[in-house]
């Protein structure tokens, strides 16, 4: 596996982090956490930079959750740590617009990382979903936070009462993406758009930014908080160990 979990090009006052795990499907382990809050420590320094494009490396997948491996191990103390949480929070409160080009799998921490973003483009074959009931555990990096205000309760309730994946059409449909493209455009079509952003006020697209954050988030840390605790609760409960090492055996016998 390449080493560097994140890269990270700027060209023309956008910035393109890749998330670079793709045999694991990105899946986002402790490093690439530690490697994209790198990368955002660094984009706040550049000078004239517009908008970010975050992206997935490879054809397979934006993220297909947090590592599964890892989340194993994670316990109460690890959930009050709130790991993924501060990161997509961080991503969510970046000064200027973040653009998520999905391809493939945006699953569990995948799919919150994305709608931690500002805009969301996806290729055809994006697929999403929140499965972590299915893991028994909760979508707490944000995502009972944010889900529903994106899509709505009842839209939101269904997707993570169910754990059921939507494909790109469909993830359309409900507002939980900006626009489909080929999987081929998906990349370009959101620089497009980034460059599009870049040519207006930089001042009024922060300002703009900053107080549709701030108004569209009540009880946001309350909410975030609860999260976590629930979180705690259950990464000690032996239902998540079980249905977390049957996924784990899954991929022994495959191998
Ligand atoms: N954590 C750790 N490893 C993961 C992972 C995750 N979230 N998602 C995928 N991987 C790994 C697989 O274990 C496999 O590793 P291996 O090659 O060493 O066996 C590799 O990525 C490829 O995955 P595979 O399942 O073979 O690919 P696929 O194309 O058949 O299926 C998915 C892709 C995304 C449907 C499937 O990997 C999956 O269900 N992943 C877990 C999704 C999930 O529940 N995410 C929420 C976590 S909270």
């Amino acid at each position: 596996m390449d080493d560097k979990r994140t890269l990270l090009e700027i060209a023309d006052k956008v910035a393109i982090v890749t998330l670079n795990a793709p045999e694991r499907r990105n899946a986002i382990d402790r490093a690439m956490v530690d490697a994209l809050h790198a990368d955002l420590s660094r984009l706040e320094t550049v000078p004239d930079l517009a908008a970010v494009v975050i992206t997935g490396a490879g054809d397979k997948a934006f993220a297909a959750g947090a590592d599964i491996a890892q989340l194993k191990e994670r316990t109460a103390r690890d959930a009050a740590a709130a790991i993924n949480s501060t990161l997509f929070k961080r991503v969510e409160e970046f000064p200027l617009p973040v653009i998520a080009a999905v391809r493939g799998f945006c699953l569990g921490g995948g799919c919150e990382l994305a709608i931690a973003c500002d805009l969301r483009i996806a290729g055809h074959s994006a697929k999403f979903g929140q499965p972590e009931v299915t893991l028994g555990i909760i979508p707490a990096a944000g995502g009972t936070y944010r889900l529903p205000r994106l899509i709505g309760l009842g839209r939101a309730r269904e997707l993570v009462y169910t754990g059921r994946i939507l494909d790109a059409t469909e993830a359309e449909r409900i507002g939980l993406v900006n626009r489909v493209v080929a999987d081929a455009e998906v990349l370009d079509a959101a620089v497009a758009l980034a460059r599009e952003i870049a040519h207006n006020g930089a001042l009024a697209v922060r300002a703009a930014k900053a107080a549709m954050n701030a108004l569209a988030r009540p009880n946001e840390a309350l909410a975030l908080t609860l999260e976590s605790s629930l979180q705690a609760v259950l990464f000690d409960s032996a239902d998540k160990h079980a249905r977390m090492q049957a996924f784990l055996d899954k991929k022994q016998k495959k191998s």
